[in-house]
């Protein structure tokens, strides 16, 4: 699927109003921890997630110590970008823009990240400015339950499957 140009203009006018008067807003700031996806969008990102992801990750791939290791800290392109390029691994690329977007704002999400009024870009050139950030352990806003997850991980046949094709 395409990206009009449009539709990337209105994601950026619709976003203005997140940053309140300035002219010259303080792109560098963003954070995920400020709303930076609608429910909506996450809620289709889910559909995404359960149809092009979860035969090969479980929820907890995507919330664990490990993960966050990996992402907490970079900037959305980055994990954008790489979901674009890698995955689903049987077919990178194979989705839209849209798609990768809204599965994005779904693992966001997952993390216990707050939904907000404007969903997020649809381009990793727009993403560049948001940081991946998630609330510290211990805080109301991160509802995940990390340590059954974690366990759950290694524990699963599906998990010792995936990283026995990996070795090969
Ligand atoms: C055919 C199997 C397969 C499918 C389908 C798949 N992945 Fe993956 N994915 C992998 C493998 C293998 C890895 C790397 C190994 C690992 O996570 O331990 C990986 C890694 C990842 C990582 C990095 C995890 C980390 O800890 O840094 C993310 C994020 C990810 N996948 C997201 C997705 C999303 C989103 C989709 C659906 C659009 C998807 N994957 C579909 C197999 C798959």
């Amino acid at each position: 699927m395409r990206v009009s140009v449009s539709s990337l203009l209105v994601a950026l006018v619709a976003g203005a109003p997140l940053l309140g008067a300035q002219s010259t807003p303080p792109d560098s700031s963003r954070s995920t921890l400020n709303g930076v996806f609608t429910e909506e969008q996450a809620a289709k990102g889910k559909d995404v997630f359960l149809g092009h992801c979860q035969s090969c990750h479980t929820n907890a791939d995507l919330t664990s110590a490990d993960f966050r290791a990996d992402w907490v800290g970079k900037m959305l392109s980055d994990f954008f970008s790489f979901l674009k390029e890698t995955m689903p691994e049987s077919e990178p690329g194979a989705l839209s823009n849209e798609q990768y977007a809204a599965v994005t704002a779904y693992v966001l999400q997952l993390n216990g990240l707050p939904a907000g009024a404007v969903p997020l870009a649809t381009s990793a050139d727009s993403l560049a400015t948001i940081k991946f950030e998630v609330a510290p352990a211990g805080l109301a806003l991160n509802r995940q339950p990390f340590g059954r997850a974690a366990r759950v991980r290694f524990h699963t046949p599906a998990r010792a499957a995936l990283h026995r094709d990996e070795r090969r």
